[in-house]
């Protein structure tokens, strides 16, 4: 049987597909695939291997109906109309857990980098502008004893609360539908209303899913009510805020600062106002990339192919549903 792979993975992902005794053709451009040309391949092998930035809609879908199975790289799934999947019969996949530490340690990175102008100073420097020493000049804020709010404390966001804890004896609270008991436990972390995430948190950071109800959540009225020494971070996806409106909260004085490792749109463009203010630190979405995370990534992925193409539950499926009712058409 064959796979398309939408991108070339980590090694230990094509192997695992080989040694299972499948054929493995892999996208060999140095350029994102295009959903006409993703058809045109997917329709010649039975799954496919694709990664979050491929559409993965209706269209795409009902022209590929006949896929066994899509394995994608990448935990997030925003681009996947899962119900559309789930009608179809097509055991859908992801990669969750093993990029957590990754994201994580993006996170944290992006908070230090924003509280102390880091990224800007860096730039100051390779333009000659290192300057003199002026003690009241270049002046970043300390995260110790300060509250870290969660807007989405699942796996990642743990592991940030773990690290700022751990370094920073930081006080967590966090946004969520439901309790986050093991948070509780551990790090005595407190479940608030979003008001009282907003008003009470120095470092914000978002761990949530994309969805209709996240999709723009941050706009100026939400900026308006955090703390005016506040720093927003995001690496979970950038049309969880609205940019301009960012932009005129950090402008204003609104909030203070912010760490960004997903934008909106993406790719960030080079002249965008964002890279040239002192207290943010922008990253090309980047939070999965530790070789250590990309490996496991791609053998996930793999082992969800060889799954459902020996007819077997995908070890980590986002439409487990498929298995209840048999829905294909
Ligand atoms: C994910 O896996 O969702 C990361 O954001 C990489 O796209």
């Amino acid at each position: 049987m064959k796979v398309f792979v939408s991108r070339l993975i980590p090694e230990t992902g094509l192997q695992l597909l080989k040694q299972a005794g499948l054929q493995a053709t892999v996208w060999s451009e140095d350029r994102k695939i295009t959903q006409p040309e993703l058809i045109a391949h997917a329709k010649k092998h039975d799954a496919l291997l694709c990664m979050g930035s491929d559409k993965m809609d209706a269209h795409f879908l009902n022209e590929c109906r006949h896929l066994k199975v899509v394995g994608q790289f990448s935990v997030g799934y925003d681009n996947v109309d899962v119900a559309e999947a789930t009608r179809l019969g097509i055991p859908f996949g992801n990669t969750p857990d093993v990029l957590s530490d990754a994201t994580a340690d993006v996170a944290f990175l992006l908070m230090l980098a924003a509280s102390r102008k880091a990224f800007y100073m860096h730039k100051r420097i390779i333009s000659g502008e290192w300057g003199p020493y002026r003690p009241t000049t270049n002046l970043g804020v300390e995260l110790k004893n300060k509250t870290l709010g969660i807007f989405g404390l699942g796996r990642i966001g743990l592991e940030l609360a773990r690290r700022c804890q751990g370094a920073y004896n930081m006080k967590i609270i966090y946004h969520n539908r439901r309790h986050n008991v093991q948070a509780e436990q551990e790090l005595q972390a407190r479940k608030v209303s979003f008001e009282e995430l907003l008003q009470q948190s120095d470092v914000l950071s978002v761990h949530v899913a994309l969805s209709p109800e996240t999709e723009g959540k941050f706009n100026a009225e939400v900026f308006r009510k955090m703390k005016p020494s506040s720093i927003f971070i995001n690496t979970a996806r950038g049309r969880i805020h609205q940019e301009q409106d960012l932009i005129q909260a950090l402008n204003e004085g609104w909030i203070w600062g912010a760490g960004l490792d997903v934008t909106n749109p993406e790719p960030m463009q080079p002249g965008n106002p964002l890279l040239s203010m002192p207290s943010v630190a922008v990253l090309p979405h980047i939070g999965s990339a530790t070789v250590q995370a990309r490996n496991e990534m791609a053998r996930l992925a793999a082992t969800n192919i060889i799954a459902g193409l020996h007819g077997k539950p995908l070890p980590h499926c986002i439409n487990p549903e498929i298995y209840q009712n048999d829905t294909s058409t």
